[in-house]
């Protein structure tokens, strides 16, 4: 774990704070933040100097350093000041952690420069995710530089605090996705799991691979069969809320997936320790449920296996049997995901009588395709459903996009043996094909979406809160968001 997990307010003026680095904010037409008004009042003018040069745009995304009265002075370009925006908030506090690990400073101060609760929070969230780095592995110490704590001027609201709760939530999603599959196993999903639990006094049920064999989740029982590493089925509840009925998240925690006997090529392969996003963004859930502890019922589950090749493997041509009594032929041992999921959803339909059930999960390449790095595909059997996941993703900036679960493509995994194929007809359509054979899972009656993370899960551009080369944590605050928290 390397980043700030906690974020203080205190109502110092620049001049007072401690800080290596303090960051304030500039606007397109040229007007200042409160704080940098004061500073450059108090020092000739130093910044409308800078502006007057044509340095200082104001611009989104932009920042420039001063060097003032023995202070470092970050200048943050804020953009047009009537669009002032969470995302804009976000990413320019994830500047200013990012210089400050730059420089090697180890405690910053930012101006919050907005009353508004969203701007609040997501500054929090973005110094937070801004100085996150995955640094467990490098074991020269020049390598491993640390932001250890940030301290947020000119506003004390509580949204700052949640905000960093928040943030701390992503990042613990982050690490999960991040550490390789010999470390991130099923039992470490378990482990996580159970310390999330204990943190935050919700129940957990960990079902062995004999137990849900024997529950009849043929789905996991079968793509777990080629690893010697155990399975486990994870179950967690959150009950604070009273007599609601709880939101069930699913998610694939695929510890790592060579395709199995249908084997993926050799490029690349070193992805796939990343396929249990799915389950890192459930847990990134419950983590800000128990930091955040609010009255709702929320249920996860995980199906957590590896995808391997063992002599027990199971087979193309092998026939499956789900947890809700459905029969699969798998044609392809690459789609295991959603055979797995099949006996999450097929469990969460039969044991609660959910608000709704949301599932997560990286499950097809195809999706990479089809959005890129950009946005999630999202599919659906109820459009309030749908709206409400739209209208999470506006509010958070994590964009998805919907794709339609039409009848035509349902039919497509009609198997002539079997109830169900686990594969449509390649290369044609292949996420939403998938999305059809989960629907297959879910109780008639129960709204239900579907969110394929395969290419916003890792791999994306860049930014001040995405470090390049990490797993993004995507989906957390959305789900938090959906629910009001
Ligand atoms: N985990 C993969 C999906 C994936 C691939 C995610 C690349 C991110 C990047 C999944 O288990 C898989 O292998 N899906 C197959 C399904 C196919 C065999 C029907 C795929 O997409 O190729
Ligand atoms: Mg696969
Ligand atoms: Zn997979």
């Amino acid at each position: 774990m390397a980043h700030i997990t906690k974020v203080d307010v205190s109502n110092e003026s620049w001049n007072e704070t401690n800080a290596g680095l303090i960051a304030v904010g500039v606007f397109q037409d040229k007007s200042f933040t409160t704080m940098a008004s004061n500073i450059n009042d108090s020092n000739d003018g130093v910044l409308s100097k800078a502006i007057e040069m044509g340095d200082v745009k104001g611009k989104n995304g932009e920042s420039n350093l001063f060097y003032i009265d023995g202070q470092r002075i970050q200048l943050l370009g804020l953009g047009k000041k009537e669009e002032l925006n969470p995302d804009t908030m976000r990413l320019a506090a994830g500047r200013a952690s990012r210089l400050a690990i730059d420089k090697k400073i180890d405690h910053i101060a930012i101006e919050c420069p907005s009353n508004e609760n969203e701007i609040c929070q997501a500054l929090a969230e973005g110094l937070v995710l801004g100085s996150y780095q995955f640094l467990d592995y490098k074991t020269k110490e020049k390598n491993a530089f640390e932001l250890k704590s940030a301290t947020v001027l000119g506003s004390d609201k509580n949204e700052i605090s949640k905000g960093a709760m928040i943030g701390n939530a992503v990042c613990f999603a982050r690490d999960l996705g991040n550490h390789p599959g010999n470390v991130t196993t099923p039992s470490k999903l378990a482990a996580s799991a159970k310390d999330i639990a204990d943190e935050g006094g919700m129940d957990l049920t960990v079902f062995e691979r004999e137990e849900f064999t024997e529950m009849g989740m043929g789905g996991l029982a079968g793509v777990a069969q080629g690893t010697d590493e155990p399975p486990k089925f994870i179950i967690l509840e959150y009950m604070k809320g009273g007599d609601k009925k709880p939101k069930v998240l699913v998610g694939k925690g695929l510890t790592f997936d060579s395709g199995g006997i249908s084997i993926k090529p050799a490029g690349r392969m070193d992805e796939m320790k990343y396929d249990m996003c799915g389950s890192a963004v459930v847990l990134g859930v419950f983590k800000a449920l128990a930091l955040l502890k609010p009255e709702l019922n929320v249920v996860g589950i995980i199906p957590s296996t590896e995808n391997l090749n063992g002599a027990k493997a199971y087979k193309p041509g092998d026939i499956l049997k789900a947890y809700n009594g459905k029969t699969i032929e798998v044609l392809n041992t690459d789609a295991e995901g959603r055979l797995i999921l099949a006996d999450g959803l097929s469990y969460a339909s039969k044991h609660y009588d959910p608000e709704y059930i949301l599932d997560f999960a990286t499950l097809t390449g195809a999706m990479v395709v089809t959005l890129g790095h950009i946005a999630t595909g999202v599919m659906g059997t109820d459009d309030n459903l749908i709206d409400k996941v739209l209208k999470a993703s506006k509010a958070t900036g994590e964009k998805v996009w919907e794709l339609p679960l039409w009848e035509e493509f349902c039919k497509q995994i009609q198997s002539s043996i079997a109830d169900v194929k686990n594969q449509g007809s390649p290369p044609q359509a292949g996420t939403i094909v998938a999305g059809a054979f989960l629907k297959e899972f879910v109780k008639k009656g129960i709204p239900w979406a579907h969110f394929d993370i395969a290419g916003t899960a890792w791999g994306g551009k860049p930014s001040s809160v995405d470090p390049k080369g990490s797993a993004t944590g995507w989906g957390v605050r959305l789900v938090l968001d959906m629910m009001d928290v």
